[in-house]
């Protein structure tokens, strides 16, 4: 009788082993297998101590493993009855491919699920403090990728500037011409913005300003490499990531102020 696989497309958080789900530390620990990405933390890694670990993660500078060639691995381990962990930055199913590896493995029959994670989307914003979605401020946001150049075109002039908080990932080397599209658009050039790099890893670092600043904005050299998120919009000004201490004064949107 075939042995019964599972392999399970797992997001990992934005990096620190804190923002793990529960169900991603179990699965992780029961793993025989763990194919992960480039971004992830060495700790989250260690949970699985009992797994043969494989990097498949795509990176500038060194050969790159295909979708393909990962989706193949997935099939295989899983036909041969194995544990295996799928191990993505924040969530599977944002900017991560995951639905092709779903796909993939339905079409080949082998048992699978999806193990939800914390998107670099939700989390780089809120660790800097960022209520995506404040009150009277702004009441939508959109995630968006500057890499798929024609729908963030599209997106953008289809939206009335300083309408909604924009979220941008893989976006980080394009954030000129992401600046430059928004203030052509109409975007007002004192629009705040933020740049997040390094959310939950030790390289974290950010930046606020203006958006007409935000393509001259030059992170140290220790975080330069280091995965960044953009945000656009009124949100991008406040900073509630103190806990304890003297907050600093917050400039709110009119409407915020009269309630
Ligand atoms: C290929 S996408 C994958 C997104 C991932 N699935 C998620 O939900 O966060 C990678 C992009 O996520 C963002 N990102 C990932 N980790 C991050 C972090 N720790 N801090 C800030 N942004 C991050 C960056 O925009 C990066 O270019």
């Amino acid at each position: 009788m075939k042995p019964a696989g599972l392999v399970s497309l797992v997001g990992a958080g934005p990096g620190h082993p804190d923002y793990l789900t529960q169900k991603a530390v179990r699965r992780l620990r029961e793993a025989d297998l763990v194919l992960h990405d480039a971004l992830v933390d060495p700790g989250v890694l260690a949970i699985a101590e009992r797994a043969e670990w494989v990097d498949v993660g795509k990176r500038a500078g060194r050969p790159q493993i295909s979708q393909e060639a990962i989706q193949r691995l997935l099939i295989d381990a899983g036909s041969k009855g194995r544990r295996v962990v799928r191990l993505k930055g924040g969530d599977p199913f944002v900017f991560g491919r995951g639905g092709e590896e779903a796909l993939a493995l339905r079409q080949a029959g082998i048992p699978f699920e999806i193990v939800p994670g914390v998107s670099s989307a939700i989390a780089a914003p809120a660790l800097a403090g960022i209520p995506l979605t404040h009150r009277g401020v702004a009441s939508a946001f959109v995630v968006v990728t500057t890499a798929d150049k024609a729908v963030s075109t599209a997106l953008i002039e289809a939206l009335p500037p300083g309408l909604v908080t924009i979220v941008a990932l893989m976006s980080f080397g394009n954030r000129a011409a992401l600046a430059t599209q928004l203030l052509d658009r109409g975007w007002p050039a004192q629009t705040p913005a933020a740049l997040l790099l390094g959310a939950a890893t030790p390289r974290q670092w950010t930046w606020r300003g203006a958006l007409n600043a935000l393509a001259a904005c030059e992170p140290p050299a220790e975080s330069a490499d280091a995965p960044g998120t953009i945000v656009v919009g009124a949100v991008a000004s406040l900073d509630l990531s103190l806990v304890h201490g003297e907050l600093p004064p917050i400039a709110l949107a009119s409407s915020v102020a009269r309630e």
